[in-house]
């Protein structure tokens, strides 16, 4: 079930929100899942994928490499592999809205495929792909750009060869880009460094697809290897909870008074938990239980009760493992008391839109008091805010991080463009409504 063609949500101030849900699956991994079952020898299995128009985009990409790609009864994806043989794709991969698509795929078909064309919509054909054209390029990969950085891309594909590579700005996306291509290389051996940690999904999958990965530490990030020539075998993927989608969840739970939810089986990888640190610097209360390893990943239930916030610092050094839940950070950081100031945050303006901008006029256009900088932005709580009309500028995370300011707001948030939810949880709607909060799909009246 989707929530259809609303183009509008009025979200307007929620009663406790009780219960146990389960939110979609990891987003970031279950690209990687499908991308490594394309380049796989034999059938992988991919179990609660992220049935979403992200994902989706992967999977048509994928196919259009020469994986076969079905969806068994039980929801779960059958995907065939290549065994690393990319078929010439006979049309332009479209990517859509997702970035992970775009700069992981790349990696791949540039070493292996004959000749791909790779586009998406507004938004992605903006963001900058320079950051993975440059160290692909001085692999030996031949790719043509928009203006020598943005999509279209046209790949040539061929023999490339190992690199060791400093990452200039912390993104998992160019680091799996770089260790894809490497693995897929004709000789030696690639080495990429990230002084900060981001989130190691495509590390820590390789490996449970029989890939040898050597990691160690640098300083506050790491260091990774990979030979060239390796094969990856096709291996059964458990996709856990999406802690970023639970995060909106974790969020409108520890703001709306007598709240107190359990978000399932949800991914607890440390370089994605930021966000829960945060929370309990500003004196969430947060619990995790049942936490356990499921196909190489920290699993768990997390709890969160409603109680007062305050305001807090976040350093630059914790960016990466927060990066996507900034938004609703924001958020929780309008309703607390005192100023919240995020720095080291650059990266947020080259996201699906420009998310200091967007979520800084968004709280700005519901009563809260926000100063934007170039790297992040500081919020002013006063530990409520009224409500209003604000515009998601068609980006997921914006819609959902709006969605939870309206059920803890005094009049409602009324929220345009709100399709984008599609992106990464169909289901959100949904999810809140089982939790007893009621959005409204007809335009509200004026506020
Ligand atoms: C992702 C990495 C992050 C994140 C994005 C998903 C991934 O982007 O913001 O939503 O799956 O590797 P960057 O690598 O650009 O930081």
């Amino acid at each position: 079930m989707t929530t259809g063609s609303v183009h509008e949500m009025f979200v307007p101030p929620g009663s406790a929100l009780r219960g146990a849900v389960r939110v979609p699956g990891d987003k970031s991994i279950t690209h990687r899942a499908i991308l490594f079952g394309l380049l796989a020898e034999g059938t992988t299995q991919v179990y609660d994928w992220l049935d979403a128009g992200d994902c989706r985009s992967s999977i048509r990409v994928a196919r259009l490499l020469g994986a076969t790609v079905t969806e068994e009864e039980d929801g779960h994806l059958v995907i065939t592999g290549t065994g690393g043989r990319l078929r010439e794709p006979e049309d332009v991969l479209d990517c859509g809205n997702s970035g992970t698509t775009m700069r992981v795929f790349l990696g791949a078909i540039a070493a292996r495929s004959p000749f791909a064309v790779l586009t998406g919509d507004g938004s992605l054909r903006r963001r900058p792909m320079g950051r993975v054209i440059d160290p692909l390029s001085r692999m030996g990969a031949r790719i043509q750009a928009r203006s020598g950085r943005f999509a279209p891309l046209a790949v040539t594909g061929g023999p490339l060869t190992g690199i060791e590579y400093t990452l200039p700005v912390a993104s998992a996306q160019v680091k799996s880009a770089i260790l894809v291509a490497g693995l897929l290389a004709q000789d030696g051996v690639t080495v990429v460094t990230e002084p900060e940690a981001t989130r190691d999904h495509t590390e820590n999958l390789l490996s449970a697809f029989g890939v040898q990965v050597h990691r160690e530490a640098f300083g506050t990030g790491t260091r990774i290897a990979v030979e060239s020539g390796q094969v990856l075998r096709g291996a059964t993927v458990h996709v856990p909870g999406d802690l970023s989608s639970a995060a909106f969840l974790i969020a409108a739970a520890a703001l709306v008074p007598g709240s107190e939810v359990t978000v399932t089986d949800v991914g607890l990888n440390a370089t994605r938990t930021g966000m829960l640190r945060v929370l309990n610097r500003m004196g969430a209360r947060v619990q995790l239980d049942r936490l356990r390893r499921v196909s190489g990943e920290l699993v768990g239930d997390i709890t969160v009760t409603h109680g007062p916030l305050v305001g807090v610092e976040i350093e630059p050094a914790e960016v990466p493992s927060l990066i996507d839940e900034l938004p609703v950070l924001a958020v929780l950081a309008a309703f607390a008391e005192g100023k919240t100031r995020v720095h080291g945050a650059a990266e947020l303006r080259v996201k699906e839109t420009d998310r200091i901008a967007a979520i800084a006029q968004g709280l700005r256009d519901i009563g809260c008091e926000v100063d934007e900088a170039e790297d992040g932005f500081t919020v002013h709580g006063r530990g409520a805010l009224r409500g209003g009309t604000a515009d998601s500028r068609g980006d997921h995370r914006i819609a959902m991080s709006l969605a939870v300011a309206g059920l803890a707001s005094t009049m409602g948030v009324r929220i345009r463009d709100w399709d984008c939810v599609q992106i990464s949880y169909p289901t959100f709607a949904q999810t809140l409504a089982k939790l007893g909060a009621e959005l409204r799909e007809q335009p509200a009246p004026a506020l």
